[in-house]
């Protein structure tokens, strides 16, 4: 998809229809989620998906105080891109439910207030230095939002492998239809923000080194976060999962050739997490 500006980035994705249609959601066969066996060790995962879907929506808002955020362009992406996501974690926490476990009513609410106050005043803090650096940025905005939608939909198929629901595979496939056309935004934007300047494309890298860590760490338990990962990835297979699906995909981008920061993260939080008992994650 040969891009030439942001707009048009944009254009192609508003032409985009939702995977997760009304029609969508009113055909899963809910009624089928206990004909077929759920492990308890995926039930932590289950919400940690869940978690990071809903609080998209922190980000978005902490994202509107930078540059990014006040782009029109980008802007106006998030506003579809946010709704998506509550939509996923809210399928994510109806099929928690239909199969046994309970949540309770006030869930979304639960899940913003358990976020510690350190994650915002660090969130703060990131969003100053954000500003101080400007309209560079953008690039590296756009290049860990590449990373977190082709990390999320990788989790999701692995879930979908580890998991062999039938009921939850439909859900994550739609679910997964559309984590790939955001990334598909974020990519194509990050590529041409990356290209603009060389500045932006050293700090970009700069950032990713030293601070990718995977979406959900810091608003999330480390235990939690270090489980799900050590689950889904935590595997030699499961680490050459993200290095050919996940980092492949981001060495393409100006000024990324050779990184290697989240295949490496991701095997050593997999690995830690490996030693976490179901008991001590959730
Ligand atoms: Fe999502
Ligand atoms: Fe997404």
């Amino acid at each position: 998809m040969p891009f030439e500006t942001n707009r048009d980035v944009l254009d192609w994705y508003d032409s985009q229809p939702r995977a997760l249609t009304d029609e969508f959601i009113s055909e899963i066969p809910w009624d089928q989620v206990n004909d077929h066996p759920l492990h308890d060790r995926l039930i932590p995962v289950l919400l940690y998906m869940r978690d990071i879907e809903i609080l998209t929506d922190m980000y978005h808002q902490e994202l509107l105080r930078t540059p990014t955020g006040k782009d029109p362009v980008i802007s106006k992406f998030m506003e579809r891109w946010g709704v998506e996501e509550i939509t996923h974690g809210e399928l994510i926490n109806r099929f928690i439910n239909e199969a046994g476990y309970e949540t309770p009513r006030s869930w979304k609410d639960e899940i913003k207030k358990s976020v510690s106050a350190y994650y915002h005043t660090y969130a703060r803090l990131l969003t100053t230095l954000t500003n101080c650096v400007g309209r560079s940025f953008t690039a590296t905005h756009m290049t860990y939002g590449t990373i977190n939608e082709l990390s999320a939909a990788q989790s999701y198929r692995r879930l979908i492998e580890i998991a062999d629901h039938p009921v939850l595979t439909h859900i994550l496939k739609g679910i997964i239809r559309e984590e790939s056309v955001h990334t598909q935004f974020y990519l194509n934007v990050a590529r041409l923000e990356l290209k603009r300047s060389r500045f932006a494309r050293k700090i970009a890298r700069f950032v990713i080194d030293r601070f990718w860590a995977p979406v959900g760490s810091g608003a999330r338990s480390r235990p939690l976060t270090d489980y799900t990962v050590g689950v889904l990835f935590g595997d030699s297979e499961g680490v050459e999962w993200i290095d050919r699906l996940v980092t492949d995909k981001v060495r393409v981008l100006p000024g990324f050739d050779g990184m290697n920061a989240v295949t490496d993260r991701i095997a050593e939080v997999g690995r830690r997490g490996l030693n976490i008992e179901l008991g001590e994650a959730v």
